[in-house]
């Protein structure tokens, strides 16, 4: 099995600067549950390869000018210059397609995901390699039995109540997972972290029920 691991918190995993108080104490509870998955698979599969991203370690920089210009043109008709600034891109989106399972790491932040892996996703969307095109229509090309592990982290709790469906992560990860071919996704929702312990418990021992039954469903 190859997983690619892709960490977005700019929280560290354990402690890190108290940036603002917490009742948790300043840990990236997305960092803490991608972790938990990663070794679950491991331990299932011994021959496991592990690619890993930590994007608050070596962010993924915005597209640049030129990289943008190529980035919806087979490559056979890039320059040396477009080629070269889609080196990266080309790099992330062929992980993708080698990845029999991606698990991913998405902090709330301001009811989206990090800008910095909404840079991953510009990057990965790459015309040739990721996504192609039927008569006009774009497909995705990723291997549709690949599986996708989305642990999301939120101070606020979406699932009901008055901020029920506010959040636009999900739609978000679905949309740009389904948009390269991948609809095989699950999410370990870690929510209400804002709301003090009880809420931080609970949600804790949610997400480890849901990481055990996603992993055990996965042959
Ligand atoms: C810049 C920033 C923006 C945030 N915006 C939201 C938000 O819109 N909704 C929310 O529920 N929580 C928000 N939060 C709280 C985080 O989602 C929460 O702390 C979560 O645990 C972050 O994931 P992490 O623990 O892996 O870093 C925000 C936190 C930061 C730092």
């Amino acid at each position: 099995m190859n997983i690619l691991h892709i960490d977005s918190s700019a929280l560290s995993a354990e402690t890190s600067l108290p940036l603002y108080s917490d009742p948790r104490g300043n840990y990236s509870m997305s960092r803490r549950y991608t972790k938990k998955v990663v070794e679950l698979l491991k331990a299932k599969n011994s021959d496991a390869t592990v690619v890993y991203h930590d994007l608050e370690v070596n962010p993924i920089p915005y597209l640049s000018h030129v990289a943008t210009t190529g980035l919806f043109m087979p490559a056979n008709m890039h320059s040396p210059e477009q080629a070269k600034a889609l080196e990266l891109s080309t790099k992330l989106a062929n992980e993708i397609l080698e990845a029999n399972a991606i698990v991913i790491g998405v902090p709330t932040h301001n009811f989206m995901v990090p800008a910095v892996l909404k840079s991953w996703v510009d990057h990965s969307v790459r015309f040739g390699i990721t996504v192609g095109d039927n008569n006009g229509i774009p497909v995705g090309l990723a291997n549709p039995k690949t599986k996708v592990i989305a642990c999301v982290a939120s101070g606020g709790d979406y699932s009901q109540g008055p901020l029920k469906g506010f959040s636009l992560v999900e739609d978000f990860i679905e949309r740009f997972f389904g948009n390269i071919g991948i609809t095989d996704i699950s999410f370990v929702n870690l929510q209400g972290l804002a709301n003090g312990q009880d809420a931080v418990k609970d949600a804790m021992e949610a997400a480890d029920r849901k990481i055990s039954e996603i992993v055990n469903n996965i042959k």
